[in-house]
């Protein structure tokens, strides 16, 4: 049988690399994209156009847009990766957070059943180590009990049980992977590891004085996106349904990963303070270029994650150190170097084009 997936949430840093994982494989793509007034799809640019990538409108609001796609697609894996997937964003917009990420969840499961597809299509589902929160044990493993502890968390454990619900009370192939945090140079520029290596490239190349960021003492088990997206087509080809923790079972603070990105930008840090007051120093300047504020405070923060990826290890045969800390810093420091001095450039050229322009130099 023709192998065809459909990805929800194409655009995103995890679709991207997902599609190009499945396309290398063989697999007919389909992908989900929303109408914005900017349609500004940098991720997968490089894929629209080839002959087996398809992408199509629908929402994750809208039941009827995700049935009828699913009818005329009839995939034989869905891989739900569509979410509000910003914590700090979820405080804000909590309804709309609830609306995507829970019963979005389930609107699929519902897709897929309305078109009798339940015994033909796979559904991988989006899960995250934000499940564990506010933590009840270390390291966490595909046994550790819940609690979440942001909107965003509360609404993809209904994703999680419902997910398992649909496998018990329908016998369908849906599983879990609950991802933790998987960075990479085409992470959200808001998210704490993209803001730290381009604001350490921005400060390198003098195009900004100081980085602002909040809990510096937060800690993540942060693997390569590139790396993750595998075990998600993983998780699927396993012989029966079950849930995975994909972790790389290491874990830095969010103050270590500022260190060693500035390091790869050519400055060396030395920290001072406590809490609020803290800041980063460069070593050789003397001046202050990391400082907090309270801006990035979280009403309730999760600050303790760490994996055990033993299961995925062991069942998946899943290599969780193919990219180590020090190498995704590096190469997401490596990348942002490189953007920014190009935007530099591309500033230079419109500032000279502006001025060529004006004294009537060109025409
Ligand atoms: P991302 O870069 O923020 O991408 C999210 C995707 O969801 C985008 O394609 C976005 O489309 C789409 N989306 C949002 N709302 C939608 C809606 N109403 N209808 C249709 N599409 C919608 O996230 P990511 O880092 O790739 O993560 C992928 C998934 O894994 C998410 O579910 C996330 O919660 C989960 N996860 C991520 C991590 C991580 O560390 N990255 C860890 C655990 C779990 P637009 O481009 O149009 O906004
Ligand atoms: N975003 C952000 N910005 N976070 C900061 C900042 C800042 O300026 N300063 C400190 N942090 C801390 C946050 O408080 C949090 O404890 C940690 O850095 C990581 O924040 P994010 O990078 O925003 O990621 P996240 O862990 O909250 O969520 C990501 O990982 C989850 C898996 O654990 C997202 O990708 C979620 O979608 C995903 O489920």
């Amino acid at each position: 049988m023709n192998k065809k997936a459909l990805i929800t949430g194409v655009t995103g840093q995890d679709g991207s690399f997902l599609s190009e994982f499945l396309l290398a494989k063989g697999y007919e793509v389909h992908g989900i994209i929303r109408r914005s007034s900017v349609d500004f799809r940098e991720r997968i640019a490089h894929l629209e156009g080839k002959p087996n990538f398809h992408l199509h409108y629908a929402d994750m609001g809208d039941s009827m847009s995700l049935v009828k796609l699913v009818g005329k697609v009839q995939p034989t894996e869905i891989y739900n990766l569509a979410a509000q997937s910003h914590v700090q964003v979820s405080f804000d917009a909590p309804e709309f957070t609830a609306d995507v990420d829970a019963v979005g969840v389930l609107r699929i499961l519902e897709a897929v059943r309305t078109n009798h597809l339940e015994k033909s299509c796979k559904i991988y589902q989006a899960s995250t180590s934000e499940l564990y929160g506010k933590v009840e044990e270390i390291p966490q493993n595909e046994q550790t009990p819940f609690h979440p502890y942001s909107p965003y968390a509360v609404a993809k454990l209904y994703g999680y049980w419902i997910v398992k619900e649909y496998r018990e009370a329908y016998d369908m192939f849906c599983c879990s992977g609950i991802l933790f945090n998987h960075e990479s140079e085409r992470r959200g520029e808001t998210f704490v590891t993209r803001k730290i290596t381009l604001a350490a490239a921005r400060i390198a190349q003098g195009n900004q004085d100081c980085l602002y960021l909040g809990n510096l003492d937060s800690k993540r088990d942060w693997g390569y996106a590139k790396d993750y997206v595998e075990c998600m087509w993983l998780i699927l080809q396993h012989p029966t349904p079950e849930d995975f923790v994909i972790a790389t079972g290491v874990q830095h603070t969010v103050r270590e990963f500022a260190t060693l990105a500035f390091h790869y930008a050519g400055i060396e840090l030395r920290w001072e303070g406590e809490g609020i007051n803290e800041i980063g120093i460069d070593v050789k300047t003397g001046r202050t270029v990391v400082a907090v504020s309270e801006d990035f405070y979280r009403p309730t923060d999760v600050v303790n994650l760490l994996g055990d990826p033993t299961k995925a290890k062991t069942e998946l045969g899943w290599n969780p150190s193919k990219t180590s800390f020090e190498e995704l810093v590096r190469l997401m420091t490596e990348h942002d170097m490189a953007k920014v001095a190009g935007e530099g450039v591309a500033a230079k050229v419109r500032m000279n084009l502006a001025e060529y322009l004006e004294k009537g130099i060109v025409k």
